[in-house]
């Protein structure tokens, strides 16, 4: 099984949301960084690619795996489907087909390792989707399967007709968003053994100075605490979140190789429960009862 469900295990995925297809230089340079630094989890989707449209990022990844096969050798690419710009979202059997069988050809592989819901279509009732799902398992098309952006409650609905086991369920988590901590997200990962990946865990660079005056609490108590361990701030954030007992896997998105050196010390860092809480009390606004 793909190595993001190891319970016990510290590690970062890195994400090509910010990627358009013609980034090749660049974002070979970032994958060789990543993989250097034991980062065998890659992120992308259909939707991904930026001024280069529907397919880019995909398209770019099935480039880089060309161009440098080496570097791929023992990572794993999950990727998405299931938004329609039109519909927004549509997870028809007829339609998912289509996603699943582009993301193939795109990304040059024969088996998807991992393939997510990328955003739950409320009109497709979930025993349709669990067939939709089991039935590109059964063909060989894709690996595992995952959720992202669900509710408890459609994580419940889905596991409840899914024979293959729904192996993540993909978020938003970071310091400045943390209602999954709370709304009973993170208490079902553990308690169904669904691994988490953390999307935006630097709150797509809303953390830094320049974010906005709602997370400057968070921000503060942050490099306040980096300071403490000698690391970047960036590190915190992954330390953060890393901490936490259910089995995460924060989604890295940064282009830049130095911001990854830095944030990857957020491994080693041991957080003490005071510090954690100290983020988790910046974040809401007030003291713990
Ligand atoms: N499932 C979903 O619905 C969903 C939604 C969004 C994202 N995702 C996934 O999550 C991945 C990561 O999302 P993200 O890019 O928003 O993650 P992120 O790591 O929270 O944000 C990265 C952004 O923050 C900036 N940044 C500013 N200061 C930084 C610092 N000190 N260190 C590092 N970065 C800093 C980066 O700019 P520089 O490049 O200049 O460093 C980059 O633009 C995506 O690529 C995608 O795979 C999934």
């Amino acid at each position: 099984m793909i190595a993001l469900t190891e319970r016990g295990k510290k590690r970062l995925a890195y994400g090509f949301w910010r990627y358009h297809e013609g980034q090749v230089e660049e974002a070979l340079a970032m994958v060789s960084a990543a993989r250097e630094a034991g980062i065998d989890h890659l992120d992308t989707a259909d939707v991904y690619g930026g001024v280069s449209g529907y397919g880019g990022a995909e398209r770019l990844l099935g480039t880089l795996r060309k161009q440098a096969p080496k570097l791929f050798d023992g990572a794993f690419i999950a990727t998405k489907g299931g938004i329609d710009v039109k519909s927004p979202y549509c997870s028809s059997q007829a339609y998912l087909q289509e996603c699943v069988d582009g993301s193939l050809s795109r990304l040059g592989v024969a088996r998807i390792d991992l393939f997510y819901i990328h955003r739950p279509d409320i009109l497709t009732h979930p025993a349709e989707l669990a067939a939709t799902l089991d039935g590109f398992v059964a063909a060989g098309k894709i690996a595992a399967v995952g959720a992202s952006n669900f509710t408890v409650g459609q994580v419940d609905a889905l596991k409840r007709y899914l024979k293959a086991p729904l192996v993540a369920h993909q978020l938003q988590l970071s310091p400045g968003h943390i209602e999954p901590i709370f709304d009973g997200t993170l208490d079902q990962a553990m308690r169904e053994n669904i691994a988490i990946a953390a999307w935006s865990p630097l709150a797509g660079g809303r953390l830094g100075a320049d974010g906005p005056v709602e997370l400057q609490a968070v921000r503060q108590v942050l490099v306040r605490i980096a300071a403490h361990h000698g690391v970047a701030p960036s590190a915190i954030a992954m330390a953060f979140l890393l901490k936490h007992p259910a089995c995460i896997t924060p989604i890295i998105g940064t282009q830049k190789p130095q911001r990854l050196t830095e944030m990857l010390a957020g491994l080693t860092v041991q957080l003490s429960s005071r510090e954690w809480y100290d983020i988790i009390e910046a974040a809401r606004g007030h003291r713990m009862p």
